[in-house]
This record gives C-alpha cells, sequence and structure tokens, in this order.
C-alpha cells in the first residue's frame, strides 16, 4: 500500500514538474531576475523582435534543461551527487522563469515546440540516466558546454542597449559554466568530439525552429 502511495506521489510530482516547466509563469524563481537591476533600452519593432526570438531559444533550452534533469532525476543512481544535481536544477528553474518573464516584457512567447522538446529530452535524460551516471553526468556536461556557446554567441548578437536581456545571459552564462564543471567533477565522461559536433547538430535545427516557432 505504502509502496503504490509513493508511486502515486512520485506521478503527481512529475506532472506538477511538467506542468510547471511548460505553462508560461508557472515557474517560481528562488532568485530574482539580474534583468530586475538593469533599465529598459530603447529597442525599436524590429529589435524588439529579433531578441524576442533569441530569448525564445533560451527558454526552449532551459526547458530541455528542465526535462533533462528531471529524466534523469528518475532513473540516475547519482548517490552524493544528488544533491548537487538538484541545486543545479534549481537554478534552471531561475533561468526558465528569468527568460519567461524576458520574453513577456519583449511582448514575446514562449515557443510551440516546448512540448515536444521536453519530452525527447526527458526521454534522453531518462535514458542516459538508465545508462550510467559516468554517461549521464558526461550528458549533462556536455549539454551546459552547448549551452554557454550558445549563450556566448546570443551575448553578441544583443543589441547594445539591451542591458536586461544582457544581464540575464551573463548570470546564465556564469551558472551553466559551473553545472559543466559540477557534473566534470563528480565523475562524467568527456563526450569525444563527433558526439558533440552530433549534439551540435540537433540544436543548430532546434534554435533554427524556434525562433521563429
Ligand atoms: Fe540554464
Ligand atoms: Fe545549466
Amino acid at each position: 500500500m505504502a509502496r503504490q502511495l509513493s508511486r502515486s506521489d512520485n506521478l503527481i510530482h512529475q506532472f506538477d514538474s511538467v506542468l510547471r516547466t511548460l505553462v508560461p509563469g508557472a515557474a517560481q524563481p528562488r532568485r530574482p531576475s539580474p534583468a530586475l537591476a538593469q533599465p529598459e533600452g530603447a529597442l525599436d519593432d524590429e529589435q524588439r523582435r529579433h531578441v524576442a526570438g533569441l530569448m525564445r531559444i533560451n527558454h526552449t533550452g532551459e526547458v530541455c534543461a528542465q526535462a533533462l534533469y528531471q529524466g534523469q532525476g528518475l532513473t540516475a543512481k547519482l548517490g552524493d551527487t544528488r544533491e548537487r544535481m538538484e541545486e543545479a536544477a534549481a537554478e534552471e528553474v531561475d533561468h526558465l522563469s528569468w527568460c519567461d518573464q524576458r520574453l513577456q516584457e519583449l511582448d514575446g512567447r514562449t515557443s510551440y515546440l516546448n512540448p515536444a522538446f521536453y519530452a525527447a529530452s526527458f526521454g534522453l535524460g531518462a535514458l542516459a540516466g538508465a545508462i550510467g551516471d559516468r554517461i549521464s553526468l558526461g550528458f549533462v556536461a556536455a549539454t551546459e558546454e552547448q549551452v554557454g556557446h550558445h549563450l556566448e554567441a546570443h551575448l553578441r548578437k544583443l543589441p547594445i542597449d539591451d542591458k536586461r536581456s544582457r544581464a540575464v545571459l551573463e548570470q546564465m552564462r556564469i551558472d551553466e559554466a559551473q553545472h559543466e564543471r559540477m557534473a566534470l567533477e563528480s565523475g562524467g565522461s568527456r563526450f569525444p568530439l563527433p558526439v558533440k559536433w552530433g549534439m551540435r547538430l540537433v540544436s543548430k535545427v532546434m534554435t533554427k525552429s524556434v525562433y521563429r516557432l
């Protein structure tokens, strides 16, 4: 009986996590958005649309991060690392919420493709977790490295005046680098270059589609 209850508790918790990730405005950040400390820049309509496209990509990246951590949390052993992974996952909730807030400020919207990316990332996270901690932590490290490259590219593409988006992306870059280090220090494998190239290709498809959709 107790086992059944804990299973259903688990299911409810998972369902709650899915909703918090996919429903705009549902994620509650622990840290206030770094954007709040910056003034709103004078952006014209085209710049606003462009930045909204970039922030939509970053938001979807955070949806994928949530799904990856949640899928992995379900199947991986993790041991002493679990607490650090949960801390990283909580920081990803901050990122998700900050991107969402910034999108709202820009009159933008989150991507229609998020449910599909969530499902795919959850499956990959769960699969990597089931294979073993070295692979699943390696997958986190490789993903965080990839996200870091994206953030650097987006920081270069932002209009100079958009200090609010910049503040968000800069704090995310610091956090993602920390997550990557943590995953490697905890025993994650360094993935070979061809695997990273494959991941880069997948993320290119994601960014191209999400910028518009
Ligand atoms: Fe993140
Ligand atoms: Fe991260």
